[in-house]
């Protein structure tokens, strides 16, 4: 497995344990309450499962899997962007509040996922071949 699947891989697995813990803390603070800050983490969990492990996931198997051309992987450059970008994004958005960060923060974050998107386009959109091509 190349370095960078490994990289977005671990990391997925750090944002899926953390997600669920700060899961399981909302939830154990709904039935017996602990804090009211606790509903802090509420932007961190969503931020953390749905892109930090989710998407993280499916970058780093898609990135080991698609097509190569020989033994390359292409721009090899925009996934690196791509995995850096997401990352700051995910924790741009997700503890912005949780730190009482001004509200610009959350915002640079989601520009940075957007960002991360698009690197990864551009690095995976010509790997999407025949595997004869
Ligand atoms: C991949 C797995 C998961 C994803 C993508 C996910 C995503 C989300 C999202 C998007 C919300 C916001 C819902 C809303 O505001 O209407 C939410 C809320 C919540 N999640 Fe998760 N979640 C996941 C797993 C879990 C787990 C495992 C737990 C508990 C152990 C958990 C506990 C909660 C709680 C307590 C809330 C707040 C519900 C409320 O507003 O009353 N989640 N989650």
């Amino acid at each position: 497995m190349p370095r960078l699947s490994r990289w977005f891989i671990r990391a997925s697995l750090v944002y899926l344990a953390l997600g669920f813990t700060f899961g399981a803390l909302m939830l154990f603070n709904k039935g017996i309450p602990i804090s009211v800050w606790l509903w802090r983490l509420l932007p961190a969990h969503i931020e953390f499962l749905l892109l930090g492990w989710t998407v993280q996931l499916a970058m780093g198997v898609a990135f080991w899997i698609l097509p190569r051309f020989g033994s390359s992987r292409g721009n090899e450059k925009a996934a690196w962007a791509a995995f850096v970008l997401l990352n700051a994004g995910v924790w741009l958005t997700g503890t912005g509040q949780l730190f009482g960060a001004p509200s610009w923060v959350p915002l640079v974050g989601r520009a940075a996922k957007v960002g991360a998107a698009v690197a990864f386009a551009i690095h995976a959109w010509p790997r999407v071949k025949p595997l004869s091509a």
